[in-house]
């Protein structure tokens, strides 16, 4: 730790007191039946922040099998306003305690103290409190039959258990989305956090038992992917399976599916194009560039890592955009002046400055960055200079592939239909921007942009009402607002003879 960190909170020092910290199954903390544990690190020092039991085969059995009896026992008996009223109170208790979190969240990932006291934190606890909403408030319908003398009706039916394998980019805010949807709905949740960041779930694990939640409903199991995550996507009594990370992953969630063809909601990330025109108003393109792509040290499915600028002004904005990024102030996340924390794992940081290599190799030019971060506080962990790189073309892999670090490839275009094409020539469909003020400009590229968000004149904007989701290979379902609810419900047709 550096001088310049902050003190760590006292009920963050409390909570990694008790290590290795145990999953929750059932409504109790219990270490793995293996008794197996693993390192959780801080990455922007390389030292170990605290052991975790780890959860495998077994550890997702008893965790699935608490969800079953939960859900067919003690949380059929929970009414819709007592599901709201139990998420209220989570997110009660989780902003009562948003330093805490906030800070732990940073030690565990990396990223900057602003962005999970500002962004993460609060985006977890306003989604809590949206899906606590929905819960009384989702309703079948009756059906105007015509074939005999029927009265006919549908019901909305929670889905059952369902698995959640979420990724480390957001491990808090990620819990919260796929969490609070599920439980609204009336469902029984086994949630595998992200082996890189468990803790955040495991203290919103406290939480859930102090706010009163039946044993069982919502069960928490950090592990790895190939083990507990395998387990959990191919167990014959998950009903669904809700999923966010890398789309090779994304396969083989569908392949350990079909035993028992459980439903599938997948999100994947993209390469998503952000497209400046010159009749943008050019400073804010600019800003929103940078939160773009710099965001979360650019760890974000929806990041716009392919940056069209209209080929008038590609020079000069690309210049200016690197003069701005060499200024970006790289340090430990815990440290309140820093802008741009470390890579989540050695093994992210392996894979940037991989793509920094191949990109150099392909004949691009970075204008900044473009290497490993050097620097006394900087050499123990896991930095990488922000990127901006020239003379990209849509073909190469740094515009194709998704890097998932600070590095934005920034390529030239025509006019509209290049830019359009271009953006397209793509096989992902997660997210764009469009920069221009040109009303009817922004409206038609929206709408020809496959994508399932498209932001004009902004990026990055999140509410909890917000549908967020992929076209193409980017997955499917859609996570924010009553989108949501489809995913965790199933519609039962009702019919009544009344002759
Ligand atoms: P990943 O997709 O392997 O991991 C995400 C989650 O899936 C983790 O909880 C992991 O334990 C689990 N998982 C891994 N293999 C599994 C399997 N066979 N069965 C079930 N669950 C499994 O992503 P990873 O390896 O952490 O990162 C690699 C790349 O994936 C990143 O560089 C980035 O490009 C992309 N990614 C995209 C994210 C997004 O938000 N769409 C989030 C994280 C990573
Ligand atoms: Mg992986």
């Amino acid at each position: 730790m550096t001088t310049t960190q902050q003190e760590l909170h006292p009920a963050v020092v409390k909570f990694l007191s008790n290590s290795p910290k145990k999953m929750l199954i059932n409504g109790e903390f219990v270490a793995s039946k293996s008794g197996k544990t693993f390192d959780t690190i801080n990455p922007a020092t390389g030292e170990v922040i605290a052991k975790v039991y780890e959860a495998d085969k077994e550890d997702i059995d008893a965790a699935v099998k608490a969800a079953r009896t939960a859900f067919e026992g003690e949380w059929k008996k929970v009414t819709p306003k007592d599901r709201e009223k139990l998420l209220n109170r989570l997110a009660d208790l989780i902003e009562k305690n948003a330093a805490e979190f906030a800070q732990l969240e940073t030690l565990d990932n990396g990223k900057p103290i602003n962005e999970s006291t500002f962004a993460d934190v609060p985006l977890s606890v306003d989604n809590f409190r949206y899906f606590a909403g929905w819960a009384n408030k989702i309703h079948g319908e009756t059906l105007p039959v015509s074939n005999g003398n029927y009265f006919a009706y549908t019901l909305r039916e929670p889905v059952g258990v369902v698995g959640q394998i979420i990724p480390w980019n957001f491990p808090l805010l990620m819990a919260a989305w796929k969490i609070a949807a599920a439980v609204a709905m009336g469902n029984c949740v086994v949630l595998k956090p992200a082996e890189q960041t468990p803790l955040t779930a495991l203290r919103l694990g406290e939480l859930i038992i102090e706010a009163g939640f039946p044993k069982g409903v919502i069960n928490i199991c950090p592990g790895f992917g190939e083990t507990a995550g395998a387990a959990l996507s191919s167990h014959m009594d998950v009903d669904k399976v809700a999923f966010t990370g890398e789309y090779i992953t994304g396969r083989k969630i569908i392949q350990a599916s079909t035993g028992n063809l459980k439903r599938v909601s997948l999100e994947l990330g993209g390469k998503s194009p952000n497209v400046v025109f010159t009749d943008g108003d050019l400073d804010a393109a600019l800003s929103g560039c940078i939160g773009s792509v710099f965001f979360n040290q650019g760890q974000v499915c929806c990041a716009g890592t392919r940056l069209f600028v209209e080929k008038k002004i590609y020079d000069d904005f690309v210049g200016k955009l690197s003069d701005r990024v060499k200024g970006i102030k790289l340090g430990a996340g815990l440290d309140p002046s820093t802008q741009m924390g470390p890579l989540v794992s050695e093994e992210q940081l392996k894979r940037v400055t991989g793509y920094l290599d191949i990109g150099k190799k392909e004949g691009a030019n970075p204008l900044a960055g473009g290497n490993r971060a050097k620097g006394e506080h900087l050499d123990k962990g896991y930095f990488v200079e922000p990127t901006v790189f020239a003379n990209v073309n849509n073909k190469m892999r740094i515009a194709q592939e998704e890097i998932f670090g600070p590095v934005v490839s920034a390529i030239p275009f025509n006019d509209v239909n290049d830019a359009v094409f271009q953006g397209n020539e793509t096989t992902y469909g997660l997210a764009a921007g469009v920069w221009t003020k040109d009303i009817k400009k922004a409206h038609s590229v929206a709408k020809a942009l496959k994508a399932g968000t498209v932001w004009i004149n902004c990026y990055n904007v999140f509410d909890p009402c917000a549908p967020f989701g992929g076209f193409k290979q980017s997955g499917f379902g859609r996570e924010g607002g009553i989108h949501t609810l489809e995913l965790y419900t199933q519609v039962k047709t009702v019919w009544v003879n009344l002759s």
